[in-house]
Parts: C-alpha cells; sequence; structure tokens
C-alpha cells in the first residue's frame, strides 16, 4: 500500500452505476476533491431516476454514458466517448456484476441446478464485459500520475476461500474475473508504468443483488451502499503500484486467489 494521491482534476469512470454500488460510488466520486469529472456509465441511464438526479445535481462533473458490458460494439463506444471528450481517467472502476435475474438465474445449490444459459449470462456480465473494459480503458488511462483500474469481484470467488461451496456460477465466473485482472495487471506492468489493477471485495451489502440472501447476514455484518462505497474509495486511495495484481476487501485486507 503506498500513499500517492490521485492528479488534481483528474476524470474517473464507473461502470454499472445505474443503482447499487456502482451508483454510491459515482455519488462518492463527485465529493471527491481530485475528480474533476465521473463518466457515470449504466445500461439504460436515461432510466435511472437516482442516476439522472446525480447528474443534475453534479453541476456538469457527472457525464451519463449507455454501456452493456456484454455488448462489444457498446463498451468500445465508451472508449471512443473518452476520446472526444479528450478524457484520460485516473481511475476507473466496473461494478457491474450478475448474481440473480428472475426465476430461471438463480445461484445453484446443487450440480443439478447448473443451466447452460444462465451460466452463459453470468460469465458474461461477470467476467466477459469486464474484460472488454479492461481491454478499451486500460490503453486510455492517464499515462501518469496515480491510477487504479479495479473490478469488484467478490470473496466468494476466491478459490483458497471456497468454504461452503454452492454457486457455481457466480463463483467461477469471479475467479475468472479475478485471473482476468491478474493477468492484465502482469500486462499493465509492462505497457502501463505505475498502473495499479486490482480486484475487490466490497462487503455484503444492502442492494439488489444481495437482498434474496441477506436472512442470515447480522445486521452489523450488511453494509449500505454508500457505506461500502467509501470504503473502497479508501482502499484505492491507498493502494500503490506494489498492489497491482492484488485481491483486496472493502478493509483493505488481502484475499486469497
Ligand atoms: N452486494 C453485495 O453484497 C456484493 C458482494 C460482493 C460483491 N458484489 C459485487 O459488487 C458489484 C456491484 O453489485 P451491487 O450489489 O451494487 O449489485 P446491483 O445493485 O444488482 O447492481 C448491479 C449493477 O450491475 C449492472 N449491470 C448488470 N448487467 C450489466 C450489463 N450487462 N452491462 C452493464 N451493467 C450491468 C446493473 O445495471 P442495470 O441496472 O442496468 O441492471 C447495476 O448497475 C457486482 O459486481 C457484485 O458482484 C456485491
Amino acid at each position: 500500500m503506498s500513499e500517492s494521491v490521485f492528479s488534481q482534476h483528474s476524470v474517473a469512470v464507473v461502470v454499472g452505476a445505474s443503482r447499487g454500488i456502482g451508483l454510491a460510488l459515482s455519488a462518492a466520486l463527485v465529493k471527491h476533491p481530485r475528480f474533476d469529472h465521473i463518466v457515470a456509465c449504466a445500461r439504460e441511464p436515461d432510466q435511472c431516476p437516482e442516476l439522472q438526479a446525480l447528474i443534475e445535481r453534479s453541476d456538469g462533473r457527472v457525464l451519463g454514458h449507455a454501456v452493456d458490458v456484454t455488448r462489444a460494439a457498446s463498451v468500445s463506444a465508451l472508449g471512443q466517448l473518452l476520446d472526444r471528450n479528450g478524457f484520460r481517467p485516473a481511475l476507473v472502476l466496473n461494478a457491474a456484476g450478475l448474481l440473480h435475474k428472475g426465476r430461471r438465474l438463480r445461484p445453484e445449490k446443487r450440480l443439478e441446478d447448473i443451466d447452460f444459459e444462465a451460466m452463459q449470462a453470468v460469465f458474461a456480465v461477470n467476467a466477459l464485459g469486464p474484460a472488454l473494459v479492461m481491454r478499451e480503458l486500460m490503453p486510455r488511462m492517464a499515462p501518469t500520475g496515480k491510477r487504479v483500474f479495479a473490478a469488484l469481484s467478490a470473496r466468494v470467488g476466491s478459490i483458497g476461500d471456497n468454504r461452503l461451496g454452492g454457486w457455481y456460477a457466480y463463483r467461477s465466473s469471479k475467479a475468472a474475473l479475478n485471473q482476468l485482472l491478474k493477468t492484465a495487471a502482469i500486462e499493465a506492468r509492462r505497457r502501463f508504468e505505475g498502473l495499479v489493477v486490482a480486484a475487490l471485495h466490497p462487503g455484503t451489502t444492502d442492494t439488489a443483488l444481495s437482498r434474496p440472501f441477506q436472512a442470515r447476514v447480522p445486521e452489523d455484518k450488511l453494509f449500505s451502499a454508500d457505506f461500502a462505497a467509501r470504503r473502497l474509495l479508501e482502499v484505492v486511495e491507498v493502494l500503490g503500484p506494489g498492489d497491482s495484481g492484488g485481491f483486496f476487501a472493502w478493509d483493505g485486507q488481502p484475499i486469497p486467489w
């Protein structure tokens, strides 16, 4: 960990900013004195009243942009938007993630629950999409100064920490995300000197993603999205080049792969 700070007038990009932790990260970045512009990406920014409200009260600092991480053209268009605006982000945070959706896409309890299409959908959002974000945005990040590319992973993606089993698609897609980030960190050392690439675990946070699974979570272990966002930004603040390729929890503690 290091103490270097982001440069003045930096640009941040948040992917998955429609709600939950991504929205809270965008709101926290508006209060951050070093970031002049926050590009807040959501699949349908116009349909997100909270994001729209943030954009309106940000005095032009938050720019909403439509990005679906599972569509390569959409992620490429984000790169082009940055180019058009002359933005070279010092911070990229990918918060897009998928655990459940409707009746067919539920975390598996046993082998028989494995469903090819559900798995494809989870891998597309949690691993393949972030890989596209890496491809488009890492080469466009600021060339000097403190720079962090981080994606929200999950402790359950840790192979070393897997004691309970279950959740095949989510766990393995986050493990794949971790491997993608680690691999990019190695390339970044060679190509983008000083860029920090990290996987982050926000802690169990009260969002739509965790809501069906909160019953057994003690109240003091369930974070608000605002709290998780604040703590994640604190971790990002102290990450230095020596931490690149690491997996860190909301409290800065390293998590085994
Ligand atoms: N909440 C927790 O307890 C917890 C714990 C560990 C890790 N995490 C991770 O933290 C991240 C944020 O989760 P959250 O709790 O804030 O979940 P959430 O409230 O369900 O938000 C998920 C976000 O991902 C976006 N998203 C989904 N599919 C997308 C796609 N194809 N393209 C672009 N964006 C897409 C959603 O956008 P739409 O509104 O358009 O669907 C939404 O902004 C996820 O990666 C999650 O895995 C969360």
